[in-house]
């Protein structure tokens, strides 16, 4: 649906994209995830028409977008400000893109409520949309970008200006209009847990370049490099050294945990020699409460600080023979006490949640 060939773009001497090369599906929910400054918007930006790139090209359904100018590419953009027209109300807002195109007021009319309804902003047409409140601004600029029926919904950052609670709620709507419309939805994001719930593939940009493209369970659990990882959620790490690979199995030493031997598949980066870690994430670790027993391999060690999160705790343990505390987060169950500073516990681990990095 749309690809991205070695492209690469300059602002003056600056590097901004640094060769991409992606491919986005027709109906997908994609995101572009990172750091502020990374290039998401320049990307997002190029699909659009608003930005020429420098060497390389954009194709969407297989055409060269090289010669056609933004308005006549089958895309729409939403941006983190609302750009709606204070002064108009909903209805002339939403309406505002139909202006040069075909049809009878009551035809058109009909396609503004129906965009409405969609965005759930059923019988707000008449309401001036200075009156509305910023997640209602927001399905405004939304229902105006859907109303012309673009193949392609470009998103960004539509929900950076929200507060948490709408932020979340608007998540949960988004997801529902993207499968209720069909179309392509490219939203660009530096909240890793916003593309965590939203995406079918995320493509994760450092420094105009994608460090990995994956769907939201293989990023999270197969991150390729640590700088991933550590962009994605809480990642520990322990020093390692690999002791022999064979048959698709490694046999690693893990400062703390002791040998143990992992599937090839948990070495992403291609491990070989030189400094290596390991890397868990801080639900694969679990404290063993006194008298509970783990079919799992377990490791003594010291409770460093407690945060309380109410649903969940997290804790900083340090294992014995460990240089650094490791995070573990643990839901809090009725009836278990939050363990204290200083306490002497166990932590069970398995080899499987480990994944091994250069
Ligand atoms: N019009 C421009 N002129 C010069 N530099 C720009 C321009 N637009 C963006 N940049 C630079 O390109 C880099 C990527 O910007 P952008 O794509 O907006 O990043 P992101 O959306 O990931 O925060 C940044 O360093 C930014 O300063
Ligand atoms: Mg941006």
């Amino acid at each position: 649906m749309i690809e991205f060939r070695d492209v690469h773009k300059y602002y003056g001497d600056y590097h901004a994209l640094r060769g991409i090369n992606a491919t986005i599906k027709a109906g997908e929910f994609f995101s572009l995830l990172g750091p502020s400054g990374c290039g998401k918007t320049t990307l997002l930006r190029t699909i659009a028409g608003f930005e020429d790139i420098s060497s390389g090209a954009v194709l969407i359904d297989g055409k060269h977008m090289v010669d056609v100018p933004a308005n006549v590419r089958p895309t729409n953009m939403v941006f983190q400000s609302y750009a709606i027209f204070p002064h108009l109300t909903v209805e002339q807002n939403v309406g505002f893109g139909l202006r040069r195109e075909g049809g009878t007021p009551a035809e058109k009319a009909r396609r503004v409520e129906e965009a409405l309804e969609m965005v759930g902003l059923k019988g707000f047409g008449k309401r001036a949309a200075h009156a509305l409140s910023g997640g209602q601004r927001q399905r405004v600029a939304l229902a105006r970008a859907l109303i012309l029926k673009p193949k392609v919904l470009l998103l960004d950052e539509p929900l950076s200006a929200l507060d948490k609670k709408m932020r979340e709620q608007m998540q949960v709507e988004l997801i529902r209009l993207q499968r209720q419309v069909g179309i392509t939805f490219i939203l660009v994001t530096h909240d890793q847990e916003e593309a965590l719930v939203m995406s079918d593939r995320i493509a994760v940009m450092f420094e105009g370049q994608i460090a990995q493209l994956a769907d939201p369970e293989t990023l999270y659990r197969r991150p390729n490099s640590r700088q991933v990882a550590n962009f994605i959620g809480v990642m520990n790490f322990l020093p390692a050294k690999v002791l022999t690979e064979a048959a698709g199995r490694i046999a690693i030493d893990v400062q703390g945990l002791g040998q143990t031997e992992i599937d090839a598949t948990q070495a992403p980066g291609a491990v070989t020699g030189g400094e290596i870690s390991v890397g868990f994430r801080p639900e694969t670790l679990t404290m063993l409460y006194e008298g509970q027993t783990t079919t799992e391999r377990e490791t003594p060690g010291t409770i460093e600080e407690v945060v309380y999160y109410g649903d969940m705790t997290y804790y900083d343990v340090r294992l014995d023979g460990v240089d650094s505390p490791v995070r573990i987060s643990m839901r809090n169950v009725f009836g278990r006490p939050v363990l204290d500073i200083g306490t002497r516990t166990r932590v069970a681990w398995s080899a499987g949640a480990l994944v091994l990095f250069r």
